[in-house]
């Protein structure tokens, strides 16, 4: 389970988050929406400490992690939590294989040869098999998010946490990535956080879903009840209207 707690974050004078507060239970896909800038990726990031926050705290299975060093970030954390970025963020300048080798090197204890065979399971979990010797420039945009995805689930996390990993794809691709990460989660256990504007996709694969607005998590509730909320910013973020701040 992950904790977070009244979690403030201003860039200058920019307050970002200002209280916000989420927990993602054991075995659920739960998605976060809200519009563009509100701070869904500042949100994520704090978890795996690529942001610090001002205040409040992150917990993560009863440890509270919020002040860790980047040493322990990367022993303790890392491992068994991993990030989708939004843009992907696979090295140009090696194969798709040596990008899943370099995250597998980071978790130690795993000789070449059980590094090999993970990168394969990987690749063929999201039914990539045989990229391992193509360079990503070589890859579509949904083989990418899809190698993307393999170097996530590659160290076996408990976690996963997705930036938009549908954005900017066709619809038929979206579905693909979905059902993907619909199938991660049952098969293989993985506790997902997802960042999206994809709604649809939302409604179908999320078990629960919360909206970040005015740097909080303004509501919170069951996927398959989204449409019948009494919340007029929901409503509104839900159906595309425009929302605008309070602040
Ligand atoms: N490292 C940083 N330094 C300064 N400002 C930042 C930094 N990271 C984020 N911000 C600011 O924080 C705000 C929220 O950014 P964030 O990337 O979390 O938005 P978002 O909700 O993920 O948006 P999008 O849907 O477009 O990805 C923005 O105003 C952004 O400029
Ligand atoms: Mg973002």
């Amino acid at each position: 389970m992950i904790e977070i707690r009244d979690l403030h974050k201003s860039f200058g004078k920019v307050k970002v988050l200002r209280g916000a507060g989420l927990t993602l239970l054991d075995g659920e896909i739960l998605t976060v929406i809200g519009k563009s800038g509100v701070g869904k990726s500042v949100l994520i990031k704090s978890i795996i400490g690529l942001i610090e926050p001002d205040s409040g705290s992150v917990t993560i299975d009863g440890v509270d992690v919020t002040n860790f060093s980047e040493n322990r970030f990367n022993e303790e954390v890392r491992p068994y939590i991993s990030f989708v970025f939004q843009g992907g963020a696979l090295w140009d300048s090696m194969t798709v294989g040596a990008n899943i080798d370099l995250a597998l090197k980071i978790q130690k204890g795993l000789d070449e040869r059980e590094r090999k065979t993970r990168i394969e399971e990987s690749l063929r979990l999201v039914d990539l098999g045989g990229v391992e010797d193509i360079y990503p420039e070589e890859l579509s945009g949904g083989m990418l998010k899809r190698a993307s995805i393999a170097r996530a689930i590659a160290t076996r996390p408990k976690y996963l946490l997705y930036d938009e990993p549908t954005t900017g794809l066709d619809p038929i691709l979206s579905n693909v990535i979905n059902e993907l990460i619909l199938k991660l989660n049952r098969e293989l256990g993985i506790s997902s956080l997802i960042i999206s504007h994809d709604i649809t996709g939302t409604e179908r694969i999320s078990d629960r879903v919360a909206l970040l607005h005015d740097g909080k998590i303004v509501l919170t509730c069951d996927a398959r009840e989204m449409r019948y909320q009494d919340n007029d910013i929901f409503n509104e973020f839900i159906n595309g209207k425009v929302v605008y701040d309070e602040g």
